[in-house]
C-alpha cells in the first residue's frame, strides 16, 4: 500500500521565488504543496494567483481573504499604540507577518499538513517573524523556507522555472523587492542599496509626485472613538474602506513617502521606502488626539510604549505576553481618546489644522491671555518659588564647589602602563 505523502501549507504570493518554491518543495521533501495565498488588501486580483500555483503544481490551492483580520486585530491596534518603528515606519509588513503565520498554522492543522513553508530570505526580518510566531503557535510543525536553503542564485533561479515550466513574467526584471499590503508598501533593493541616491520616481505607486499634486489643498475631518477611526468627513465607513480612501486621498496629495535607514533584527541596517499614505494621516490625527485628551505624564509614558510595542512588533513577538501586556495598557491608555481631527492635505504634507473631543483637557478660559482668563497669576510665585527650590539648592552648594573650568570627566578611562616590566 503506498504511504500518504506528507503536506506542506506554503505562504503563496504567486511571485517568482514562492512559485520556485512549490517545485522545489515536491522534489527536495517529496511533500505535496496546499499552496496558501492571503489578501491583507493589495489590490490585485488573488484568482490567476490561486490558479497558478495549482498549474505549477500544488495539490491545492486556496485564497484567504484577511482584510478585515487584519484592521480589527493588526492595524488598528497599532495605531491606538502609536505604532511607528525607530518613530518612522508605520510596521505594515511587520504587522501582516503575525497574521499569516496564524493563518498558515490554522491550515495547516485543518488540512492535516506537518509542515509549513515561507519564502523568506535568510537575511531579512520576515524569517524571524514567522519562525517566531509560528513555533509559538504550534510548536510540532515542520518549517521549510526554501531560500535560505536551496543555494541558487538569482540567475539559476530563473533557469530552474525555466526549465520546470514555471512562468517568470517581466516583474521578474524589476530590480526591486517589494511587499504590499493595506497599511502600507515597501521597497528595497537594487539603487536603493546606495542611500546616498534619491529614491528614483518610478519606485512609487501609491504616492504622487508632489509636482502634481493638486495646487489646492484638500482638507479632511476624521472622528475617532476610543482611539479608532469611525468616520470620514462626517460619513462612518468600516475600518478597510476607511484605510483605501484616505490611501487615495493622501496619496493623491504626494503624502506618505517615507525614506528610513532601519536598524533589522538580524543586525544590518537597511534603507527601505514606504509609501504609508493612510497609515501616516491616521498615525498623525490619532496623535493629535491625544494631545488634547492626555494629560503631561500619560503623554510621556504612552511615548515609552509606543516605542517598546514598535520593537516587539517589528521583532516578531506579536504572540507574546509582554505584547499581551502593552495591549491592556493601551487598551486602558485609549479610553478617553474620543473626538476629531481635522487636517490639511496639501503638496506632501499632512497638517493637523484642528482638533476637538467631548473629553478635551483643554480649557479655554484656563489658556486664554483675552478676557475670560481663570488661571490664577498670583497662585504661580509661591509655586515657582518651591518649584525651583532643588535647582537654587544645588547651586548653592554643588555648583560653588566645582573648581573654575572643571569638565565632566570622560567614560573612557586612560591607558594605564606598567610601571615595570622584567625579561627572562
Ligand atoms: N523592512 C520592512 C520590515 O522589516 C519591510 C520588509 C519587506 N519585506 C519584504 N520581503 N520585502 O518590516
Amino acid at each position: 500500500m503506498e504511504t500518504q505523502k506528507k503536506k506542506v501549507v506554503l505562504a503563496y504570493s504567486g511571485g517568482l521565488d514562492t512559485s520556485v518554491a512549490i517545485k522545489w518543495i515536491q522534489e527536495k521533501y517529496n511533500m505535496d504543496v496546499i499552496a496558501l495565498t492571503i489578501d491583507l488588501g493589495t489590490e490585485k486580483d488573488l484568482r490567476p494567483v490561486e490558479e497558478k500555483a495549482l498549474k505549477i503544481g500544488a495539490s491545492q490551492s486556496m485564497i484567504i481573504d484577511a482584510k478585515e483580520v487584519f484592521v480589527y486585530y493588526f492595524i488598528f491596534p497599532a495605531l491606538q499604540a502609536g505604532a511607528l518603528y525607530e518613530k518612522t515606519y508605520p510596521l505594515a509588513t511587520a504587522l501582516g507577518r503575525p497574521l499569516i503565520a496564524k493563518l498558515l498554522v490554522d491550515t495547516a492543522k485543518a488540512e492535516g499538513a506537518s509542515a509549513v513553508a515561507h519564502g523568506c530570505t535568510g537575511k531579512g526580518n520576515d524569517q524571524v517573524r514567522f519562525d517566531v510566531a509560528i513555533h509559538t503557535l504550534d510548536p510540532s510543525l515542520q518549517i521549510i523556507a526554501p531560500l535560505r536553503e536551496w543555494k541558487m542564485s538569482r540567475n539559476e533561479e530563473i533557469d530552474y522555472a525555466q526549465k520546470n515550466r514555471i512562468p517568470v513574467d517581466v516583474s521578474t526584471q524589476n530590480p526591486y523587492s517589494i511587499d504590499e499590503n493595506i497599511w502600507g508598501r515597501s521597497v528595497e533593493c537594487g539603487i536603493l542599496e546606495d542611500p546616498w541616491v534619491e529614491p528614483p520616481e518610478d519606485i512609487y505607486k501609491w504616492t504622487k509626485n508632489i509636482n502634481d499634486a493638486p495646487d489646492k489643498p484638500t482638507y479632511i475631518e476624521i472622528d475617532f472613538e476610543k482611539g479608532i477611526p469611525l468616520s470620514l468627513n462626517g460619513q462612518e465607513m468600516d475600518g478597510i474602506n476607511l484605510i483605501e480612501e484616505l490611501n487615495k486621498m493622501a496619496g493623491d496629495n504626494g503624502i506618505g513617502r517615507i525614506d528610513h535607514l532601519e536598524n533589522r533584527i538580524v543586525g544590518i541596517k537597511s534603507r527601505e521606502i514606504y509609501e504609508a499614505p493612510a497609515a501616516t494621516v491616521l498615525n498623525k490625527a490619532h496623535q493629535a488626539l491625544e494631545e488634547i485628551t492626555m494629560t503631561k505624564d500619560t503623554l510621556r509614558f504612552k511615548d515609552l510604549v509606543s516605542n517598546h510595542y514598535s520593537d516587539i512588533v517589528y521583532n516578531g513577538l506579536w504572540f507574546s505576553t509582554f505584547h499581551q501586556d502593552m495591549v491592556a495598557y493601551v487598551l486602558s491608555n485609549q479610553r478617553f481618546v474620543t473626538g476629531t481631527v481635522r487636517l490639511k492635505l496639501f503638496k506632501g504634507t499632512c497638517s493637523v489644522v484642528g482638533r476637538k473631543s467631548p473629553l478635551s483637557l483643554y480649557n479655554h478660559s484656563l489658556a486664554t491671555y483675552d478676557t475670560g482668563d481663570t488661571f490664577e497669576h498670583d497662585a504661580a510665585v509661591g509655586f515657582i518659588k518651591i518649584y525651583g527650590l532643588p535647582t537654587k539648592t544645588q547651586a548653592q552648594i554643588q555648583l560653588k564647589a566645582l573648581k573654575k573650568g572643571e569638565v565632566i570627566p570622560s567614560i573612557m578611562p586612560p591607558k594605564v602602563e606598567p610601571i615595570n616590566v622584567m625579561k627572562k
